[in-house]
């Protein structure tokens, strides 16, 4: 696992973008995998702005988020199809037809709309780089503790926890969907890259998890640990419970002396 520690969460937010614009120049038909909710607004911001100023270009880029709400329409403005569409999506010049989220409308089988979505990023050539933000309970997408390791896209309950997370989002409480459709963590583990955001003391103990912890259900990023190019991007207050801090910042005093000398990143 590859550790960045920045500053603040302006300076995660914009590196998060440069990785992604990066990505876009080396391969303009890129598969982003992405994530909603607080953490990564700040970097689609970015990217719109970037956007706007022609230094990147979506419009050959393919897009699958992670999850949605199992009830919530397009058109509700707490979906996170309305989420994507409003921060990115109608900002910039991504073809709609090009951006998926995973769906289990009215009248699905809640059984096949993972295998259907699936089916989907395969047909796409596999996802080459998967945003992810990371729950106070460790989950990533909402894939919730006790989540199989080797789960695949399907229908999950929300926990207690997670529903009082989100609740800051919905006026009224009856409205807040208990039940979304997510990628599983098999499904994320397959993506060719994955950049974790994480910004604020709230996310330090799920980070320390992540990066220190045993691999465990209990808190489903730890299986991030058996990615082979995953990448952490959090600000110092999500690193503040880091047991090897020392040790991460050594590694970046390093790899900023090899950059300086051999060029590349
Ligand atoms: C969102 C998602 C979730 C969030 C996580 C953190 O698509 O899959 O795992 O990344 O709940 O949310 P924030 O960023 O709002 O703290």
């Amino acid at each position: 696992m590859d550790i960045v520690i920045l500053r603040d969460s302006a300076a995660v937010a914009a590196e998060g973008a440069r990785r992604v614009r990066t990505l876009l120049h080396k391969k303009r038909d890129a598969v982003l995998g992405l994530a909603t909710g607080g953490t990564p607004l700040a970097m689609y911001r970015r990217l719109v702005a970037d956007y706007e100023q022609g230094r990147v270009s979506f419009a050959k880029a393919i897009t699958f988020n992670l999850d949605e709400y199992v009830g919530l329409g397009a058109d509700d403005p707490q979906s996170y199809r309305y989420y994507m569409n409003r921060e990115l999506f109608d900002k910039t010049d991504i073809l709609h037809s090009n951006t998926h989220l995973p769906v289990c409308a009215d009248g699905d089988d809640p059984d096949s709309v993972g295998p259907v979505y699936e089916a989907a990023i395969r047909a796409a050539g596999g996802i080459d780089l998967q945003i992810l933000g990371i729950g106070r309970n460790g989950h990533i997408g909402f894939n919730e503790p006790t989540s199989s390791l080797r789960s695949r896209t399907r229908v999950k309950t929300l926990t207690r926890e997670t529903l009082e997370s989100n609740s800051r989002y919905f006026d009224d409480p009856a409205r807040q969907p208990k039940i979304a459709i997510t990628m599983g963590i098999a499904t994320i583990q397959e993506a060719a890259a994955v950049l974790l955001l994480a910004t604020g003391e709230a996310k330090a103990e799920a980070v320390q998890q992540m990066i220190e912890g045993p691999v465990s259900a209990m808190w489903p990023a730890t299986a991030l640990q058996l990615h082979e190019k995953a990448t952490v991007l959090i600000d110092d207050a999500a690193a503040s419970r880091l047991q090897q801090r020392d040790y991460y910042d050594w590694i970046s005093e390093q790899r900023r002396a090899l950059e300086s000398q051999y060029g590349g990143g």
